[in-house]
């Protein structure tokens, strides 16, 4: 079930059904909020690739310079919005049993639209971690004073608290993670290249355990051939159509469902 040109009707009630639902989302989510995403042309931080500055590797041999594009990134992160499509995802946690947005942005946009089961897969960018004990605090200054940040207790090298390249996920983020995968009815998967391991594989781990996923991107992905559909579009314009269609489906489902009493809700006097 391919679909270049919308969302069925078939799609949106098999979504429906779902009591577990998992939302899965990349950074093309937060695309049309003006964030740039990892790969292609806008990925790019003064001819800088992403994955030759977030590595611990870049960060030992010179962390201004790492530090120098968080903060570029903090502070674009800063004046941008949330945009429809994180509102929509955050709408639809009300509308399921159990529901986990599981996402590989630092970015803290979903919070910021109101998401609150939420695993960040790869941190936060506005948390630090000292190099020293290994502490985690906010580190919301933004522009930062001090490039790069000092620990202010014991003066040893801050880092960003994300995850970078070659380097594992928080382990209770990523069991969490794949928990609601393995667990789910049905996933979203949105904006996301579905080419960083092991987060990648989570749609197939859910896929693999029968759940019905889909996903919503501007193309198509590796894991296109794997899934049940793809819908070809823009985050923010598919995910809104696409969560206002399964809220009505939702919302009628529960109205003809059978009330504690066994009388149907609209049945009553
Ligand atoms: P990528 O930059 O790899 O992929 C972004 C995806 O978003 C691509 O598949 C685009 O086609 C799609 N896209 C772009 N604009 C879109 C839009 N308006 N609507 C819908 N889709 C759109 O980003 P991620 O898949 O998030 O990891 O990358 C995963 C991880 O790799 C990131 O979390 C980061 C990165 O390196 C770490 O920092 C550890």
């Amino acid at each position: 079930m391919r679909s270049e040109s919308g969302i069925t009707e078939e799609l949106v009630l098999r979504l429906g059904r779902a009591r577990n639902m998992v939302v899965f989302t990349g950074s093309g989510v937060s695309r049309e909020s003006g964030v740039p995403t990892f790969r292609g042309e806008d990925g790019l931080w003064q001819e800088h690739r992403p994955e030759e500055l977030a590595t611990l590797e870049a960060f030992e041999r010179n962390p201004e310079v790492v530090w120098r594009w968080y903060d570029y990134r903090r502070r674009l992160i800063a004046e941008v919005r949330p945009n429809p499509a994180h509102e929509a995802i955050a709408r639809l946690e009300g509308a399921f049993d159990v529901f986990t947005l599981v996402t590989q942005n630092v970015d803290g946009l979903h919070a910021r639209a109101g998401s609150t089961r939420t695993v960040e897969l790869h941190g936060n960018i506005w948390r630090a971690r000292c190099m020293g004990d290994q502490d985690v605090f906010d580190l919301l200054e933004n522009p930062l004073s001090e490039i790069p940040p000092r620990c202010k207790r014991c003066g040893s090298l801050l880092r960003p608290d994300v995850v970078w390249f070659g380097e594992p996920m928080p382990p209770e983020a990523y069991d969490a993670s794949y928990e609601a995968a393995s667990s789910c009815d049905a996933m979203l998967v949105v904006g996301t290249s579905a080419l960083v391991r092991p987060a990648a594989s989570l749609p197939l781990v859910a896929k693999h355990n029968g759940a019905f996923v889909i996903e919503v991107n501007i193309t198509y992905t590796p894991i296109s051939v794997l899934i049940d559909a793809s819908l070809i579009g823009k985050a923010g314009e598919v995910v809104p159509e696409l969560v206002e269609r399964l809220l009505r489906v939702v919302g009628e489902a529960r109205e003809s469902a059978p009330s504690p009493g066994g009388v149907k809700e609209h049945a009553r006097p």
